[in-house]
């Protein structure tokens, strides 16, 4: 198995370009099968997950590629509405595929994503907003089959602000007959960005961004070409390390206004941000300060997907900082992975208790999960020696060639590849 080794200790500086957005790439490249013809989607990165959402395109039979930065989707084939069991268990993110299909062809069969590594990852919340709209849905052990004669405009109301049911529910309404409400929706900007799309394509939805999505059905949706915005995620991924390492880096094409939390929470620890435009520039000269209580919560509060990471700033700040998880049940599991390397964290239930200390130190760790693999990459260039991370195919499915990303920047890491024995 390929594995990142890391020399630590290195400052971070220079400029770098933030890649597309995989959380908007994903379910965008699910609802171009609504319209029939070929749709291009621009500035999406070279990721796993979306090598995987090609898979499943062309699985559905649809003409898919990526050149460039640019896919391309012809949708005219699609027939099949079976997701092979194989690919949904590689990346939980088919689930978006459930809208669409039950819009085009009014049938899709698929699997529970099943738990990982952060948490249960239940899709209740999916199944209650289709069935609203007259979708029937019958599960059988893991499979669940979705049938809609017609989806029908629903007044939904979320118990809990989920980003992909929130999406699905959107995906599902846009052609449904009348006038479909979610109220209780997430806020995430990827959310923006699918309604954008959506739009695009002849969609009439408002709302996006706030809490109440209306979403008018409209009779068929016109292919077009869309760029996605920049990963907010791969920028606060990127602003963190900087800081850990005392850097000065600066970051190109990315919104600030997505950032707003992760900005807050660094210049409390006390990192220089500033910003002009889509430009940031991060620079961090002294020990950053602890803080006394981070609470992750849904956008636009500090995003679980930068807890991890900034964890491990406060695993090297000044004094006691507490992070408290509250949109996954298992999202701790890069504590034990820290602790190797010198950090000096307590969890209990779902409050990590961090310790600054004044150094980490290399260590050969394991990448658990995406962002988790994410964390152990910061803390090994801050850490003091040498840092091996496996398992760095979790990281590949979020960042586009994170060593070379990171060696751009003046950090001492290579991806090594097993040595092939005869
Ligand atoms: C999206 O996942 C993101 N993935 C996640 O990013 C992100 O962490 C998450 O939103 C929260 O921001 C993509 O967009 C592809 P949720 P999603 O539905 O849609 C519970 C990354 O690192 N829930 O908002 O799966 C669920 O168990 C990934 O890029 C239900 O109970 O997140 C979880 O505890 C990781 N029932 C919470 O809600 C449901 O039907 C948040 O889940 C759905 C969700």
């Amino acid at each position: 198995m390929e594995k990142l080794v890391i020399e630590g200790g290195r400052p971070l500086t220079g400029t770098i370009r933030i890649h597309g957005a995989k959380n908007a790439a994903l379910p965008i490249m699910a609802a171009s099968i609504m319209a029939e013809g070929t749709v291009k989607i621009q500035n999406v990165p070279n990721l796993s997950d979306i090598h995987v959402m090609l898979d499943i395109l062309r699985a559905l039979g649809c003409e898919a590629g990526h050149t460039g930065d640019t896919v391309t989707v012809n949708t005219t084939g699609v027939h099949e509405f079976h997701i092979p069991e194989s690919l949904m268990s590689q990346m939980r993110s088919s689930i978006f595929l459930m809208g669409p299909l039950l819009s085009r062809l009014g049938r899709v069969e698929l699997y529970q994503p099943g738990g990982c590594a952060i948490g249960e990852r239940k899709i209740d919340l999916h199944l209650q907003g289709l069935a609203a709209m007259g979708a029937v849905i019958e599960e059988t052990g893991n499979k669940v089959v979705c049938t809609a004669e017609e989806l029908r405009g629903a007044e939904i109301m979320l118990d809990y602000p989920s980003v992909g049911a929130t999406e699905n529910i959107m995906m599902a309404a846009v052609m449904a007959k009348g006038m479909t409400t979610i109220t209780g929706a997430a806020r995430e900007p990827e959310i923006q960005d699918l309604q954008n799309f959506l739009n695009t394509m002849g969609a009439k939805i408002i709302g996006a961004g706030t809490d109440t999505i209306t979403i008018e059905g409209v009779s068929e949706l016109t292919p077009c070409t869309y760029r996605i915005i920049p990963d907010r995620i791969v920028a606060g991924t990127l602003m963190i390390a900087t800081a850990v390492t005392r850097g000065n880096v600066t970051l190109e094409q990315i919104s600030p206004a997505h950032l707003t939390s992760a900005i807050h929470v660094l210049k409390r620890a006390g990192v220089q941000i500033t910003i002009h435009g889509d430009i940031m520039n991060v620079c961090a000269l002294a020990r950053p300060k602890s803080i006394e209580r981070i609470v992750t919560s849904p956008y636009p509060s500090f995003p679980t997907d930068l807890q991890s990471q900034i964890m491990v700033l406060f695993s090297l700040a000044d004094g006691l900082s507490v992070v408290k998880e509250t949109v996954f049940e298992g999202r701790f599991r890069h504590v034990d992975e820290l602790s190797r390397m010198g950090a000096d964290i307590r969890v209990d239930l779902n409050s990590a208790f961090i310790r600054g200390v004044p150094r980490l130190y290399g260590a050969t760790v394991e990448a658990t999960d995406l962002r988790a693999g994410a964390a152990l990459v910061i803390a090994g260039l801050a850490a003091q020696g040498t840092t091996v991370i496996e398992q760095i195919h979790h990281i590949d499915r979020g960042y586009e060639q994170i060593e070379r990303m990171l060696g751009r920047l003046g950090a001492a890491i290579q991806r090594t590849s097993p040595v092939k024995t005869e």
